[in-house]
């Protein structure tokens, strides 16, 4: 009976409890029940996701029991990720306002701009990066933030994603700074030159699409399918990005399980794959100068899509 729940922990422990015995997918910051649960309960009661440990046992208000309680039978019954729901994501230790318009926040470049991209950028000078395929501009605005002496342009396709990414650039008050462009890859952005491209471009095959669990499908299409090898937009990337890049820039792109793809379609092209702490997760590094090297190849295997 939920009549028996009262705190904070009660909650957290109750939501992971249905989350798993609904059988949910949790693949959307979180790879486990009780950490969605705990994203749902505190960011619904306005609580940080470090609130130490004490403020457990603090007791909810009959209003907002009621409130969470109706927002887990919400994911169970629709599937909706917890930012949404919330909607709030965290990320790279920052909060971003998370809604249908763009993909909830996730990716592991999180954890390479909260290392200062080290070891990638060790000795070299950004003043300009580019967050390209931005969603709600989480990439872009947490390395404006994480990095003071940045300016940052972010950039999409989508005019929804763009409109909640500037809602999260005038949220963390960094429109000196981060500016937002509404752009088909680059070509919004002819001229620009960059010390840093950044990208989590959409890389899931068609196949893959197709047999993803229910909650990917509240997110928009557009920000996952990238055709039969999940590589239609990070090979337009690579070929472009020499044109944007600074003559020592650095690209860094995430292409998850298509990271196989691409090794096999470019194999001489040399992807730095980065490992992270919780191992490799398909994202590579490469100079400009490699970019330059193996344009030809590049360029070929995009042509001849
Ligand atoms: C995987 S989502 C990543 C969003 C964000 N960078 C993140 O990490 O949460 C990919 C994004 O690429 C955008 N996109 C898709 N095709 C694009 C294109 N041709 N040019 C620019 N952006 C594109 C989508 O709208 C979507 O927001």
């Amino acid at each position: 009976m939920t009549s028996e729940l009262a705190t904070i922990v009660d909650l957290i422990r109750y939501a992971a409890s249905r989350f798993n015995a609904a059988g949910l997918t949790f693949g959307h910051s979180h790879d486990n029940a009780i950490d969605e649960a705990t994203h749902l309960v505190l960011s619904s009661v306005h609580l940080p996701p470090d609130l130490p440990p004490a403020y457990g046992a603090a007791r909810l208000t009959a209003d907002e029991k009621a409130r969470i309680l109706r927002l887990i039978e919400r994911r169970v019954e629709t599937r909706e990720p917890v930012a949404y729901l919330v909607g709030e994501a965290w990320f790279a230790g920052m909060p971003f306002k998370s809604d249908k318009r763009a993909l909830v926040p996730r990716s592991p470049i999180a954890e390479l701009i909260e290392d200062g991209f080290s070891p990638w950028l060790d000795g070299r000078e950004v003043e300009r990066a580019l967050d390209l395929c931005t969603g709600s501009g989480c990439i872009g605005i947490a390395m404006a933030a994480h990095n003071p002496h940045w300016q940052v342009d972010i950039a999409d396709i989508s005019k929804d994603a763009l409109a909640l990414a500037r809602e999260n650039i005038a949220w963390h008050q960094l429109d000196d700074r981060v500016h937002a462009t509404r752009s088909d890859l680059f070509d919004g952005l002819r001229g620009k030159r960059y010390d840093l491209i950044v990208s989590n471009p959409p890389y899931v095959t068609d196949a893959e699409y197709a047999a993803l669990p229910g909650e990917y499908a509240h997110e928009p299409k557009l920000g996952l399918a990238a055709g039969t090898d999940g590589l239609d937009i990070a090979l337009r990337i690579l070929c472009e990005a020499p044109e944007h890049l600074n003559e020592d820039g650095l690209l860094i792109v995430e292409v998850g399980e298509s990271e196989r793809a691409l090794n096999a379609l470019l194999p001489d092209v040399p992807f730095v794959w980065i490992e992270f702490k919780v191992g490799p997760m398909g994202v590579f590094a490469l100079e400009r100068g490699d970019l330059m090297k193996h344009a030809d190849a590049i360029r070929a295997a995009a042509e001849a899509r």
